[in-house]
């Protein structure tokens, strides 16, 4: 680990900005805070004058950060995933690099549901053509958009069952939903309904192979870190019932973009909700043009709440670091 000396007053940027909760923790502890952007073309060697940067997702830390900046100590990304950051290389240059996924998962799981009512009562088609036809062919279109469906008693397949899976499964599970899970971690997992305090109901929610889950639900969401290439493609869509729902908030890519244009165009798939796209912040225009897909600009982790304590968090940890 890079050291640092005793009790520091370390100089902190937080390039993506910070919550001004979490901002004010660290000042109180004596630290100095940065909120003013440096461009990723300035980076080098500006980082160098820090002893610690704190990361949203536009900010990219790579070896050359790490190799060209000895005086960084830490790295802290305000979020879940960390495919912005070469976080081995870091971690073995003595940088102690580290993320807050506990802060967000509830504010994920709910724009998992956000998107999942939309798809059902078909809001975000009918949103579209309300406000120019709504008072002209009100009758029309309440026809058109009086297809919708029931969440209560569907089977929602969560693929990738750690924090944010486990929060949209006590979600599903309060909505009346059956829940199938898959995870690397086989163990069954104990969901209190409404919270995790002891003395709620709860619910053990098994883990299942994935090709149960993809096979027997009607609606699956994703919760896996990008890996590269695509968990559910061609193949895996084919084996899905037909009709089925698929919702990603994880991150683009982990549902195959071409394949899932195909089964909507197919009807294998009866419609997507997508927070997150290959290619951000320039996803296909046929992924955002098709009329069967639920949109959001990957707004997971972007509530008032879910901000506020992932700040906190991030400042809680570079206290401890440089205490
Ligand atoms: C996360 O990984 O924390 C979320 O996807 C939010 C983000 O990257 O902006």
């Amino acid at each position: 680990m890079r050291t640092s000396k005793i009790n520091i007053m370390a100089k902190i940027l937080a390039n993506d900005g910070i919550h001004p909760t979490g901002q004010r923790l660290l000042e109180e502890a004596g630290h100095t805070v940065s909120t003013d952007t440096i461009s990723m073309d300035d980076l080098l060697p500006a980082l160098n004058e820090w002893d610690a940067v704190i990361v949203r997702s536009a900010t990219k830390i790579r070896q050359v950060h790490f190799d060209a900046c000895p005086n960084l100590k830490m790295v802290v990304r305000a979020g879940v995933g960390m495919d912005n950051i070469d976080v081995e290389y870091g971690r073995s240059k003595g940088v102690n690099v580290t993320n807050t996924p506990e802060a967000s998962s509830r504010s994920v799981a709910e724009l998992v549901m956000a998107h999942l009512f939309s798809i059902s009562r078909l809001l975000y088609q009918s949103h579209l053509h309300m406000p120019s036809r709504g008072a002209a062919e009100f009758k029309a279109l309440k026809k058109q958009y009086s297809k919708g469906f029931e969440l209560e008693g569907k089977t929602i397949g969560i693929i990738g069952f750690g924090r944010i899976g486990q929060e949209t499964a006590r979600i599903a599970l309060g909505l009346g939903m059956n829940v199938l899970a898959t995870d690397l971690i086989t163990e069954p997992r104990e969901i209190r309904i409404p919270r995790d305090e002891e003395g709620n109901p709860s619910v053990l929610v098994p883990i299942f192979p994935m090709e149960r889950v993809i096979r027997e639900s009607d609606i699956i969401s994703v919760h896996v870190p990008a890996v590269g290439k695509a968990l559910i493609g061609a193949e895996e869509m084919a084996q899905m019932k037909a009709g089925v729902v698929l919702i990603n908030t994880a991150r683009g890519g982990v549902i195959d973009e071409a394949a899932l244009l195909s089964a909507l165009d197919s009807g294998q798939v009866a419609a997507a909700g997508l927070d997150v796209f290959v290619n951000e912040p320039s996803p296909s225009e046929a992924v955002l043009g098709h009329p069967r897909i639920s949109l959001s600009p990957h707004i997971g982790a972007s509530t008032a709440e879910a901000q506020e304590k992932i700040g906190v968090l991030a400042a809680e940890k570079l206290i401890a670091h440089f205490a």
